[in-house]
């Protein structure tokens, strides 16, 4: 069957059964529960290659909720790097298996069991912590799971805040005290972290040096990252020249802090960029190369190297202040226009398989995100 008609016959009988889904539910509304709501999730059963092992099941979802429990509906879950990683077996975290893809993701409410204070139908929420499954169209969840999240700013910008901007936020924050005309240097800098720490750290007048890799239309890229504030952009290549050392005295005062989410030969370039004592931060490990410090630079130069995994300190900060802070703030930044979601591509949750062929090949430059608007 042509494919275009296939897909829409069948987002048509799902419409069908969603509408049969109302009138159920109106049926019963004094019972106030809901009825043979059809789930369908990317599923995997082994780890291994995602372009393989992936599948799609469907699953009915059937009420009353227990106490604590919330009924969602998601709406968008990006394709992160780290879903990819955890499909494969070779991300820190591995899910008992059989397990629902995706990490990230906004959701909205649209019931809530007895004892939930915290959530609301109507709610946008967002998962408390990885793992949680997001690439499925409904899911009965405890609401401690969930974190609300600002319903006022565009969906996509819901969808991809939780992982990527806030570790910019994070790491522009916890590891140095930084003061306005700063300078922070990064590679990968057109990743979805590096976008964001462009845009925080304009957003704090702290000026950015940006590496990323050469391609055909690299002139595109180093114009979109400069309109959303980076400050310098250059490749790999020129990174290793002697132009980059006159690019670094030109600023006046060398980066305090970098960012590294390469490994390989790039963090090493990143390391003899640095100034005296400075930090450079690990997040991700794209060229899947160890990171190399030379000795000089430890010695001499008494840099220090650490990691971050936001992973890590949303668990530990999962009830915290400083979290709500963190998200108020981001939140702000979206509804100014300050903090852009990164370009993306989006897909239907049923053409699943053509996102993650794509997010696994490199230059892409745009982030494949999944709907679940159809269902
Ligand atoms: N530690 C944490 O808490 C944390 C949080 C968020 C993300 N991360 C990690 O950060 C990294 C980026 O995540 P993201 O969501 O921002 O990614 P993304 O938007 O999908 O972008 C991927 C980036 O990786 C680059 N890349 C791909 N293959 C590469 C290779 N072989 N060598 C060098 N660079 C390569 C791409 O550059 P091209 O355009 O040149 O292909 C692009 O800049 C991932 O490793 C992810 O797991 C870690």
């Amino acid at each position: 069957m042509n494919s275009a008609l296939n897909i829409s016959l069948k987002s048509f009988s799902r419409r069908l059964l969603r509408h049969d889904n109302y009138y159920f539910v109106c049926r019963h509304a004094l019972r106030r529960s809901f009825s043979d709501i059809q789930s369908i999730s990317v599923v995997y059963s082994e780890y291994g290659d995602p372009n393989k092992v992936l599948k799609s099941e469907q699953k009915v979802i059937n009420g009353p909720l227990k106490s604590g429990e919330v009924l969602v509906k998601m709406m968008m879950a990006p394709v992160n790097p780290s879903d990819i990683n955890m499909i494969e077996g070779s991300y820190f975290l591995k899910p008992p298996l059989p397990a629902i893809v995706g990490n990230e993701g906004v959701a909205e409410v649209m019931e809530v069991g007895a004892d939930v204070q915290a959530l609301k139908a109507g709610d946008w929420v967002i998962p408390n912590q990885a793992g949680f499954g997001t690439w499925r169209t409904h899911a009965v969840a405890k609401s401690m799971d969930l974190k609300r999240i600002c319903n006022d700013i565009p969906p996509l910008s819901a969808a991809t805040i939780a992982v990527n901007p806030c570790t910019a936020y994070r790491m522009l924050k916890d590891f140095v005290s930084l003061k306005p005309g700063d300078v922070v240097m990064q590679n990968s800098a057109n990743s979805a972290v590096g976008q964001s720490v462009i845009q925080i750290a304009k957003a704090w007048d702290v000026r950015t040096v940006n590496i990323v890799r050469d391609r055909e239309n690299l002139d595109e890229l180093v114009e979109q990252l400069k309109s959303m504030g980076a400050d310098h952009v250059v490749t790999e290549e020129f990174s290793r020249k002697p132009a980059m050392k006159d690019l670094i005295k030109s600023l006046g005062k060398p980066p305090k802090l970098a960012f590294n989410g390469v490994g390989g030969k790039s963090a090493t370039e990143l390391l003899r960029h640095l100034g005296q004592k400075g930090i450079m931060v690990t997040y991700g490990g794209m060229s899947r190369q160890p990171v190399i410090v030379p000795t000089g630079v430890f010695i001499f130069k008494e840099v220090s190297c650490i990691g971050y995994w936001n992973s890590q300190w949303n668990y530990e900060n999962a009830e915290s202040l400083e979290r709500d802070k963190m998200f108020d703030e981001l939140c702000q930044m979206i509804r100014e226009c300050r903090l852009l979601p990164p370009p993306s591509e989006i897909y239907n949750l049923d053409n699943y398989a053509q996102a993650v062929e794509s997010a696994m090949s490199g230059f892409q430059g745009k982030k494949k995100v999944l709907t679940m608007e159809d269902f």
